[in-house]
């Protein structure tokens, strides 16, 4: 991918949200050794001041090179404040990667504001970063890339925390219409991406757990996955971990959306009369 190499390359500009911990700070990491200005946004003050010196132990030329800009993703209003911050200060924009997220846990009749501050940062926050940055990378012509970060959650949507489901099956949706939106505008050099991380050992995902257990892969891994997925062009850059390979995956979501064809309940894995068929349909 020629484009590729020109995105990620010596003084681009890479816009990561979430950046101060996990999958986020792995990805801006990535970019900075990769020689571009990078900008890290995360709500979380300290983690973010953290991680920017971490990345700007990276760069040759730190000051100019690498900002930390505390913003909140659910706030429309601080989503467009962090596009101004960073076209007044870089210009242009190359990579934007939407990735700012949480999972408090949620349940169907459970409290309201779990419902809502899900929605807000993982739904929303994909959405406001996308529809303030989106125009302008489209405007500038150069070669660019939004990469946004869905989950296995959003397409197998398992039982147990649908807030977060509904949010990453928005998020599919959403990048889905953003990718065809983008390769039927006219000279659009923009390109989407949807990230679709398995278990990956990072504070959203850690549940009090101090070690990072067998199954899981490191940020890093999942990075490492995600600029080879970019290499080939994939749209869904969809990571195995240690304990689920693509196969499993594979077989995992033809069956989701077999309960539609075959007329099954839904989340039919789950269901105890179809718990056998399933068991039976991953070993073929
Ligand atoms: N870790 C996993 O197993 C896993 C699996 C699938 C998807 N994901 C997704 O990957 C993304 C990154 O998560 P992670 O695992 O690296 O977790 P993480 O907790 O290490 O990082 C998430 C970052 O988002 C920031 N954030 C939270 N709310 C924010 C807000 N309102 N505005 C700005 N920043 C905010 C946090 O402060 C944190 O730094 C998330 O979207 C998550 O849903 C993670």
């Amino acid at each position: 991918m020629a484009d590729l190499q020109t995105i990620l390359s010596d003084g681009k500009v890479a816009v990561v949200t979430g950046a101060a911990s996990g999958i986020g700070l792995a990805a801006a990491i990535r970019f900075v050794k990769r020689g571009m200005t990078v900008v890290l946004a995360d709500n979380d003050r300290s983690k973010l001041e953290n991680a920017r010196e971490i990345v700007a132990a990276q760069s040759k030329n730190a000051d100019a090179r690498i900002a930390a800009i505390a913003t909140d993703v659910s706030d429309r209003e601080a989503v467009a404040d962090l596009e101004r911050s960073v076209s007044g200060r870089f210009g242009d924009v190359h990579v934007l990667m939407n990735n700012a997220g949480i999972q408090p846990g949620s349940s169907l009749f459970g409290p309201e504001a779990d419902w809502d501050s899900v929605l807000k940062v993982n739904l929303m926050g994909i959405i406001h970063g996308t529809r303030l940055f989106g125009p302008k990378m489209i405007a500038h012509g150069e070669p660019a890339l939004i990469i946004n970060t869905g989950s296995k959650q959003g397409i197998t949507t398992p039982p147990g925390d649908p807030a977060y489901n509904v949010a990453k099956a928005g998020v599919k949706a959403f990048t889905e219409a953003l990718q065809h939106e983008l390769r039927t505008t006219a000279g659009c050099r923009v390109n989407a991406h949807l990230l679709i991380p398995g278990f990956v050992f990072t504070p959203l995902a850690a549940r009090g757990r101090t070690e990072k257990p067998d199954g899981a892969w490191t940020p890093d891994q999942t990075v490492e996955f995600m600029m080879e997925s970019l290499e080939r062009g994939d749209f869904y850059i969809l990571c195995p971990d240690n304990d689920v390979d693509r196969a499993t995956d594979e077989k995992r979501i033809a069956w989701a959306a077999g309960d539609i064809i075959e007329n099954r309940p839904p989340l039919s894995r789950w269901h105890p009369d179809c718990a056998d068929a399933f068991a039976a349909y991953l070993k073929t």
